[in-house]
């Protein structure tokens, strides 16, 4: 049995016993989910995704100074990728494709177990222009997503979804690959998709912080990491569906992603927040020989890397979070009408480890023939008043209503009230339950 399935019993039978209060619903206390807390993510190793640059730059010098698609330089490039995930235990597949008269490669990436029904997939174009090497464009992305990929191995990772990797070809010649993987996806396959996160242009050398703006989930996990570190970012829009996320958002997979910039300019404000240089683009050698390894802002690499195993860590392998001991006042308290004074409702809160959560659940069950009359309030143990309700021009009846309270700042344990005052003439009712819940 688990701690907060035990603690949930000991409360409720204290509470019974006590002959105050209805024990918590049965349908509460059978739910023994796994108490399992959400595994850590971990901070990439800057010097490990700097490592795989290296080797994308050496790559590219000993194959005619490129990486780009139909070119020797992208095998050796998905060769090196490749030979590391299948060294670490990942099940890879090389796709083949042709374009423009080229054979053309996509490497897929399944680390074995999680939900084969509910896939998360995380990708990046690995071809560069045949300019240059492709270091920010895409060898950042690319080193990247390749790093995340050994952090899980690294970790053992069980991830509640199932985790693929990708890294696209042809890119550059118009998301060749990424759309060629997609439209060859029976539509089952799609369907288990749960979303796709795309990697392009992440270490730009005078870097912004850009979040795509899609599916909202994906993007509130990246605002969440940027926001622990206090960093301000923007909504990615520099050219919507440049590039490989483009196919899946189409095939409606929800998609999001990460950018630090390319040939557009950072304004002053920009700079004011991100620091780095305004007037000047965010990536100067976009598509250019000088897109080699002195192309990188070290900072928003790091930053980014980390970034991906942050969403890939959250939305990947993280347990929902099993619902805390509730206890409930089920006894009817009259609420009489205003003038009247504030009457109140107790709860003998017990056997809570530590402070209510931020997410303390209040559920209210008033009955009442003019709700607009009452100002409801929530009272900690020690007298602190949280509104759950004003009063208002809101003419139905009753308050069946469930309010999420703040209540970090309080401890858990004690006599928790709720008040109820009415302010209004003529409309009467009263307290018929409450329940709060950790
Ligand atoms: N490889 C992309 C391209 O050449 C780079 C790019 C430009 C990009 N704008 C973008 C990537 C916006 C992601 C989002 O077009
Ligand atoms: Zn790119
Ligand atoms: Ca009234």
């Amino acid at each position: 049995m688990s701690l907060s399935v035990s603690r949930r019993l000991a409360a409720a039978t204290a509470l019974a016993v006590a002959g105050l209060l209805a024990a918590t619903s049965p349908a509460a206390l059978a739910a023994p989910t796994a108490v399992a807390a959400a595994p850590t993510p971990p901070d990439i190793p800057l010097a490990n995704v700097k490592a795989h640059l290296a080797q994308f730059s050496s790559i590219a010098a000993a194959n005619g100074g490129n990486r780009a698609h139909g070119r020797s330089g992208y095998k050796a490039s998905i060769d090196y990728v490749k030979g590391k995930l299948d060294a670490a235990g990942f099940t890879t597949t090389l796709q083949t494709f042709t374009s423009s008269g080229a054979t053309g490669y996509n490497l897929i990436a399944d680390w074995p177990g999680g939900d084969p029904n509910s896939v998360l997939m995380s990708g990046s174009h690995l071809d560069s222009v045949t300019a240059g090497a492709g270091i920010n464009d895409n060898g950042s992305g690319s080193a990247a997503v390749l790093e995340t990929a050994l952090a899980v191995s690294r970790a053992g990772l069980q991830p509640t979804k199932h985790l693929r990797f990708g890294w696209w070809g042809a890119e550059e010649l118009g998301l060749v690959g990424s759309k060629y993987y997609v439209n060859n996806l029976p539509a089952a396959e799609k369907a288990k998709i749960s979303g796709y996160l795309n990697f392009d242009m992440i270490g730009s050398p005078n870097p912004g912080y850009f979040v795509y703006d899609d599916d909202p989930t994906i993007e509130q996990t990246f605002k969440n990491y940027y926001a622990g570190l206090g960093i301000p970012t923007e909504i990615e829009t520099e050219g919507d569906g440049r590039s490989d996320h483009a196919p899946f958002k189409s095939a409606g997979i929800p998609v999001g992603g990460l950018f630090s910039g390319a040939d557009y300019t950072k304004t002053a404000a920009q700079a004011q927040k991100w620091g780095g240089t305004s007037g000047r683009a965010f990536d100067a050698c976009y598509h250019s020989s000088c897109d080699t390894t002195a192309n990188i802002n070290d900072t928003a690499l790091d930053r980014n890397a980390d970034a991906i195993a942050y969403a890939v860590w959250n939305l990947g392998a993280a347990t929902p979070v099993p619902p805390g001991p509730s206890f409930e006042n089920t006894a009817d308290v009259n609420i009489p009408d205003s003038p009247g004074a504030a009457v109140t409702s107790p709860i003998n809160v017990s056997g809570v480890t530590g402070n209510a959560p931020a997410t303390t659940k209040v559920d209210v069950n008033i009955v009442h023939t003019y709700r607009g009359d009452l100002v409801i309030n929530l009272i900690a143990p020690d007298g602190t008043a949280y509104l759950l309700k004003n009063s208002s021009s809101d003419s139905a009846a009753n308050v069946i209503a469930t309010y999420t309270v703040n209540a970090s700042s309080e401890v858990a344990n004690g006599v928790w009230k709720l008040q109820v005052k009415d302010v209004g003439a003529q409309d009467v009712g009263y307290i018929n339950s409450w329940k709060i819940t950790f």
